[in-house]
Formats: C-alpha cells, sequence, structure tokens
C-alpha cells in the first residue's frame, strides 16, 4: 500500500474544506483495502457535524461494506476522544468493526484529545500509525486551527489594501477603491477561509462595509462580521459588537471563546496598529496598489514607536503574487 499518496488524497481533500467547517478543523478519512483500494472517503461536514470519521463509517455501512476488522483508516487528524456535542469518533471507530489499522497525518493538540484518541484505539487492540505526512497536513490543513487551540487565541491575518506610499485611504476617508476589481474579487473570496472578520468602528462608519463572501458557491461560507468599538452601540443586522475596553488581548480571547478559530482583519489604521503594537498580527496580507496618494492621505500604520531601525518590527516575506498589476504580500512576523 502506497500509505502516502494515500494519506495526500486524504490531505488535498481536507484542504479544500478549510474554512467550511464551522469552529472544527476539516478533516479527511479514507478507507482502504489492505491491498491499496479505496473504499469510501468521509469528510467533516459543512459547519463541523458530523465529523469525518462518522461520515466516512455512515458510508461503509450504506454500502454495506463488512464488518470484519479487514479495513485500514486513514485521517488527517487525530479522531477526538472526547463527549462533546457528538460522542467521541474513536468509540465509532472501535464499534463499528471495520477497521482493524489506524493510520493518522498529526496528532489533535486540543487539550480534550492530544493523544488520548490513539491511545483509546490501541487499548482497543487497533494498530495505529502516527506522523504520515504530519509536516504537509498541519501547513495545508491546520497552520491556523494548531495555532489557535495551542494559544487558546484566533489565528489572526490582517490585510491592508496600500498605495504605493502606503496610505489605505485619502485625505477625506475616500478608499473607494485602492486595489483592483480582480483583486478585491481575491480578497473577497479569501474571506470564506475566515470563521470571523473584524474592523474598527472607524471603517464601520466610513464605509459602511457588508464584508461577506459574494464569491458565486461560497456566500454560505461569510464569516461572522464583528466591530471593534467602546462607544457604538447598535450596528446593523448581521454584525456584531465587541467591546475594547479591556484591552485588544482582552477583546481578542472574547472572540476565540465565540468559537473563532480564524479571523481577519479588514482596517483600519487604528485598529491594525493596535494589533500590530501588542504582536496579535500572524499574517500580514498586504495589497499594493500601483498609485500614490501623498502624504495627506491616511497612513495604514500610524505610530509604532519604533525609535531605531533595529528595533522596527521586521516580517518575512511567505509569498507573493501578482493580480491585474497589484502586488499582493504574506508576511509573518519575524520571532
Ligand atoms: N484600504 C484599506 O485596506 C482600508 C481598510 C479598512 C478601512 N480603511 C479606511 O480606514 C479609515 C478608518 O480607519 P480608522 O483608523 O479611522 O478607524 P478604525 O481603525 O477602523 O477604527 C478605530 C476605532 O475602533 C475602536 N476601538 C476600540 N478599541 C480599540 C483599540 N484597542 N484600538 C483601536 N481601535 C479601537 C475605536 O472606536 P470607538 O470609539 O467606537 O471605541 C476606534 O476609534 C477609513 O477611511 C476607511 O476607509 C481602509
Amino acid at each position: 500500500v502506497n500509505v502516502k499518496a494515500i494519506m495526500l488524497n486524504a490531505i488535498t481533500t481536507a484542504a479544500r474544506q478549510k474554512g467550511m467547517t464551522g469552529s472544527n478543523p476539516s478533516v479527511c478519512a479514507i478507507a482502504c483495502t489492505k491491498d491499496g483500494k479505496i473504499v469510501a472517503i468521509g469528510k467533516t461536514s459543512y459547519g463541523g457535524r458530523p465529523h469525518a470519521e462518522v461520515n466516512l463509517i455512515n458510508i461503509l455501512k450504506r454500502i454495506e461494506a463488512p464488518a470484519n476488522k479487514q479495513l485500514v483508516l486513514f485521517t488527517t487528524l487525530e479522531p477526538c476522544s472526547h463527549y462533546g456535542q457528538t460522542p467521541p469518533c474513536t468509540k465509532a471507530i472501535i464499534e463499528s468493526n471495520f477497521f482493524d489499522t489506524i493510520i493518522i497525518a498529526c496528532t489533535d493538540p486540543d487539550p480534550r484529545v492530544n493523544g488520548r484518541g490513539i491511545k483509546q484505539l490501541i487499548d482497543a487492540g487497533l494498530i495505529v500509525e502516527s506522523g504520515v505526512l504530519a509536516d504537509k497536513a498541519s501547513q495545508d490543513i491546520y497552520k491556523e486551527y494548531f495555532f489557535a487551540r495551542t494559544n487558546q487565541m484566533p489565528f489572526i491575518s490582517l490585510k491592508l489594501a496600500m498605495s504605493l506610499d502606503g496610505k489605505i485611504a485619502t485625505v477625506s476617508g475616500d478608499s473607494k477603491w485602492i486595489s483592483s476589481e480582480q483583486t478585491r474579487k481575491w480578497t473577497n473570496f479569501k474571506r470564506s477561509f475566515y470563521d470571523a472578520i473584524l474592523i474598527g468602528s472607524g471603517t464601520y462608519m466610513a464605509d459602511n462595509p457588508e464584508l461577506t463572501c459574494r464569491t458565486d458557491g461560497l456566500q454560505a461560507f461569510s464569516p461572522k462580521r464583528l466591530v471593534l468599538s467602546n462607544n457604538l452601540t447598535l450596528v446593523k443586522d448581521g454584525f456584531s459588537i465587541v467591546k475594547g475596553q479591556n484591552g485588544i488581548a482582552a477583546a481578542v480571547k472574547d472572540i476565540y471563546n465565540q468559537g473563532v478559530n480564524t479571523l481577519l482583519i479588514e482596517g483600519g489604521a487604528r485598529l491594525a496598529t493596535s494589533f500590530l503594537m501588542q504582536n496579535l498580527v500572524q499574517e500580514l496580507v498586504i495589497v499594493k496598489s500601483p498609485m500614490l496618494i501623498g502624504s495627506d492621505g491616511i497612513d495604514g500604520v500610524r505610530f509604532l514607536q519604533t525609535l531605531n531601525i533595529k528595533d522596527a518590527k521586521r516580517f518575512d516575506l511567505q509569498n507573493y503574487f501578482n493580480i491585474d498589476g497589484d502586488l499582493v504580500e504574506f508576511l509573518t512576523l519575524q520571532a
């Protein structure tokens, strides 16, 4: 059996569903015969439940696969072992009697699982191999989820559309549009990958944005829409207010406690600066458009109180591409 090829298939399938599985991670589970023939593929349902393993087992029951412990189960993430809103997947796997071997890419750092899933499977007499293409799975599917579970806060991306001279709006507050139509289509599509979007009340008042994902077929995966404000008491339908008076870190914790593992910040300048100041941004997405606004425009980033160049916040360029004349850069904060 080409273990890596089957796991790669599972990783690709799970990665395609990122952002569609609510606050649960996207998982793909594949049932295979001993000689490597794929019998069924299960994926985490939209919204997060049922989990991939349960969906797989239901397919196997439906096609009347023999329950004689002859199949191998490949899964991109350690099966859950705790009673949450559904019974543990380990229980379903063991009781199904379909499998004698379980091959796992990554262990789950969720404190409720974290090795317990694997232990339960071994204790039930199953053969377990873990760590197959773990780096690939953690990079392609679980980077943000693992960050969130390990740090108990969302993985935060900050997106700013700027002119060549780093402005996000003109002196009058006009920012429509700095980036090209094609870039805006792409950034709109990107929203579907996040659990929530946060903007500052300044942006809410100035731009009255919708913040939905309008890409055909992905509308249902629009994130929660949040406005950070100490003063606003009412926002339009579909939006909620996050209070900032206890500081940004406390606001982020509140957001995490609403089940948000991935948070996209879409401005404006004051919000961006607060997050940068406190090193809360895991990924910067800078859209740079070939235009100049001038020093009377609104800076994308305000005072960071950097006195010496050696103290400047530095980022590593992870990836970049060009859309219709705009440069899109992905950067991570240097440790
Ligand atoms: N080009 C782009 O990518 C882009 C994106 C978004 C916005 N913009 C532009 O940016 C401008 C708005 O930016 P802005 O700087 O004026 O406003 P902002 O950053 O959107 O909002 C700032 C407001 O957020 C609230 N807040 C609460 N706690 C905070 C904290 N700890 N840190 C920072 N803010 C906190 C405060 O409002 P309360 O007083 O209500 O508490 C504060 O006044 C607009 O012109 C908009 O068009 C451009």
